[in-house]
């Protein structure tokens, strides 16, 4: 059983900007068209009909503030369990990643009041049956088309996502953090073992990322031997993102 409400929309210019209007706790905005798609870090992220997946997921979760973050994760293992037979791996923290370019990429946004969390929102966009991307980007993004040759029901894609969504949140919400989930979500991660330039917080590292904790930072050995932990920021693995 589902226990998300779905609100289809032909267009809108981004879910996660109407979710986070007008969400309420487990609905889910898609959108066939989205006009003004918003990805990381300012970047647009465009949806046309018929190609792509974009969705926005609204939750009200009693965890703290500072555990938001995580979700990206959790539904980067949703989206990986929902594609599983395809070879798809996670890239931390919000990639999707088919035959080492990016097919999918998740924006998770919050709104808050006296620091306790209003709504938060869990944005997906997934390139489904795109047969071109724009040249700028055709050597970085996939689709599963393009992966596969053929085409997918986008519907059903959305309904296996929501699925193992559920599950892995439910799991996520025993301990508010990734204790439960960082073995699953380590085994999936192509960043783990590889060498990764990271820039976090404006520092530029290099060294070897060895997975998440419980709190869902990327572990980094640092060239140097010593070893970190990154929050967010930008990572990129060698042979992937032109990082060689
Ligand atoms: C990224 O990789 O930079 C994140 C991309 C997230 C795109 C999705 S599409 C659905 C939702 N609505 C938005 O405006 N953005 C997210």
């Amino acid at each position: 059983m589902n226990r998300y409400k779905l609100l289809h929309f032909e267009e809108l210019t981004s879910t996660n900007e109407y979710a986070k209007r007008y969400g309420r706790n487990n609905e889910v905005i898609v959108a066939k068209r989205q006009t003004g798609g918003k990805g990381r870090l300012g970047r647009s992220w465009s949806t046309e009909e018929g190609e792509a997946i974009a969705m926005s997921i609204c939750l009200v979760p009693k965890v703290d503030v500072s555990a938001v973050s995580m979700l990206t994760l959790v539904a980067a293992m949703a989206v990986r369990e929902a594609l599983s037979e395809h070879e798809v791996m996670i890239k931390w923290p919000n990639d999707i990643i088919y035959n080492n370019k990016k097919l999918a990429g998740i924006l998770t946004e919050m709104i808050t009041e006296d620091n306790r969390i209003k709504t938060v929102v869990i944005g997906i966009g997934l390139n489904v049956n795109v047969c071109e991307f724009p040249q700028d980007i055709r050597n970085k993004a996939t689709s599963m088309y393009l992966e596969t040759g053929k085409t997918y029901d986008m519907q059903k894609i959305i309904d296996d996502i929501l699925l193992s969504f559920a599950k892995y949140y439910d799991i996520f919400l025993k301990t508010s953090d990734m204790k439960l989930l960082k073995e699953e979500y380590n085994n999936s991660l192509i960043n783990y073992n590889r060498l990764v330039k990271a820039i976090s917080s404006g520092e530029k590292m290099t060294g070897t990322a060895l997975g998440i904790d419980d709190d869902g930072e990327l572990v980094i050995r640092k060239n140097d031997g010593t070893i970190i932990s990154i929050r967010s920021g930008e990572v990129s693995v060698r042979g992937i993102d032109g990082y060689v």
